[in-house]
């Protein structure tokens, strides 16, 4: 085979996909791949995801499991419910823990976690595992795509030495394997913006590299742009999440200043978008969550530390940014202290512990930071989140409460922390006696007795 042949068979459908890590990002996009026509093997080690997909249950909130059932059925199968047929060129997804898979494959794509370690450096093990299975079933006219976020040059210093080397012979990039960077984009959440018509940024090792990539992606994403290496791709992808990291840190210190101004940051960002040009609204919060806005950053960091330069708008805006659970810590203090109450021995209901509103992803979330805070200080704390049954914080689990009149009237403070669309703000202030909200989530409900302190 060749790259022409490559090219020619995913252009005819007859390529395979393996997709290794299925969570927010290769679940979604190993289905689009299988709807678009291909035969497509998701490779997951967590062994109950995979038992998940192969009962056609998803576990991610954007991916609906009708929506998988469809891909999972075999060409001629009957289908058990939903659609009368499989529409006509669907291809089929199947799940499993073994990379066995990868030994037939025409492209891998890793789509595995980037968390940071316990010191806050990179841990690179995931994308490491995946690079060495890869490796050691490495064949000629392979293509390898790198989606996971990562610092910059991680492509070429990580991975492409472990191809070079597979399996002890002598693979050459761009000429008997392809390998490519192409950061994900995808909003968890965000019904207008999904894998298809996000625009995909895409860098090859070489030339051949990108061609092998680009030719795979405009199967399914409406626009590829390329760019001239896996280092851009990847510092491409830093760039918009520092961007919006160090925007929320700022919009988060003008919501301290305003405060110490006796300003209403709201009002003043409500005006502020009104200008058409140079400027777009970004909002505070009690904190930055998620896998990626808290942790990308650090990667870019980490990478400059070891080329002795220090990255210094990440720093302030983690400061900032990590410095909020304590900011909203010190807001609900404050409020029950001036209804004459103490937060040792408060009953505290938080609404939302997800880290960002419509989804039910903990990780990073700064409820997380902010409910531990509360309980040291000897606040009774409960919780209610409509996609988060239970929540692993501080030394215990909590279980998501009723969200009933008696719960809210029963809570001293009632603390917003996400402002899922599901909750009824007119109902929450009515029955509530005290409300910190960190999200704006009240603006619109009529002037009521209760009393709403906002960031
Ligand atoms: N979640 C997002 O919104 C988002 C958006 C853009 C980019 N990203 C990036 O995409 C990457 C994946 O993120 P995610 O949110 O999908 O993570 P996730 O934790 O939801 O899913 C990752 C999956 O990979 C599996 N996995 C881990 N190591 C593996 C291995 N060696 N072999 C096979 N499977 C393995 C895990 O079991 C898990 O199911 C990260 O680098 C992240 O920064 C995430």
């Amino acid at each position: 085979m060749s790259l022409a042949a490559l090219i020619e068979r995913i252009h005819n459908r007859r390529a395979s996909i393996s997709v290794i890590g299925l969570g927010y990002v290769g679940l979604p996009l190993a289905i689009t791949f299988a709807e678009a026509g291909f035969q497509v093997t998701g490779i997951d080690r967590d062994s109950t995801r995979v038992a998940a997909i192969n009962r056609r249950e998803s576990y991610i909130p954007d991916v609906n499991s009708e929506r998988l059932a469809l891909v999972m059925q075999s060409r001629g199968e009957p289908l058990r419910a939903g659609p009368a047929r499989v529409p006509p060129g669907l291809g089929r997804l199947s799940a499993t823990v073994s990379y066995d898979a990868l030994a037939e494959t025409d492209a891998a794509i890793i789509c595995v976690p980037t968390p940071l370690s316990k010191t806050r450096d990179p841990d690179l093990s995931h994308i490491l595992a995946a690079a060495d299975e890869i490796a050691r079933r490495l064949h000629p006219d392979m293509l390898v795509v790198l989606e996971s976020t990562t610092f910059p040059g991680a492509t070429e210093e990580l991975v492409l030495p472990r191809l070079r080397n597979a399996n002890g012979q002598a693979f050459q990039e761009g000429r008997n394997f392809f390998l490519a960077f192409s950061p994900e984009r995808i909003d968890p959440g965000n019904q207008d913006w999904d894998v298809k018509n996000t625009p995909k940024v895409i860098g090859g090792v070489t030339p051949c590299c990108l061609q092998a990539a680009t030719s795979l992606y405009q199967c399914v994403v409406h626009q590829v742009v390329s760019v001239s290496s896996p280092r851009v791709a990847e510092m491409v992808k830093l760039l918009e999440n520092t961007f919006r990291a160090t925007n929320i840190a700022l919009v988060n210190e003008f919501a301290i200043m305003c405060e110490r101004l006796d300003v209403d940051v709201w009002e003043v960002i409500e005006a502020a978008k009104t200008k058409p040009f140079g400027y777009m609204p970004f909002y505070p919060g009690p904190g930055l969550g998620g896998h990626c806005l808290p942790v990308d950053p650090q990667y870019l960091a980490w990478k400059m530390r070891t080329l002795n330069y220090r990255a210094r708008f990440v720093q302030l805006a983690e400061e900032i940014n990590f410095g909020m659970p304590a900011y909203v810590l010190s807001k609900i203090t404050d409020s029950l202290n001036d209804a004459g109450k103490a937060l040792n021995g408060s009953t505290i209901l938080v609404l939302g512990v997800a880290y960002k509103a419509d989804v039910g992803d903990v990780r990073e979330s700064p409820a997380l930071d902010l409910i531990p805070h509360l309980q040291e200080k000897g606040a009774r704390v409960a919780y209610h989140d409509p996609y988060v049954p239970r929540l692993d914080v501080g030394r215990g689990t909590l279980e998501s409460v009723s969200l009933t009149e008696t719960a809210l009237r029963g809570a001293d403070c009632v603390v917003i922390i996400t402002a899922h669309r599901t909750y009824d703000w007119d109902w929450v202030v009515r029955n509530s006696r005290l409300i910190v909200d960190t999200r704006n989530a009240t603006a619109r409900v009529a002037p009521a007795a209760t009393r709403v302190v906002k960031l």
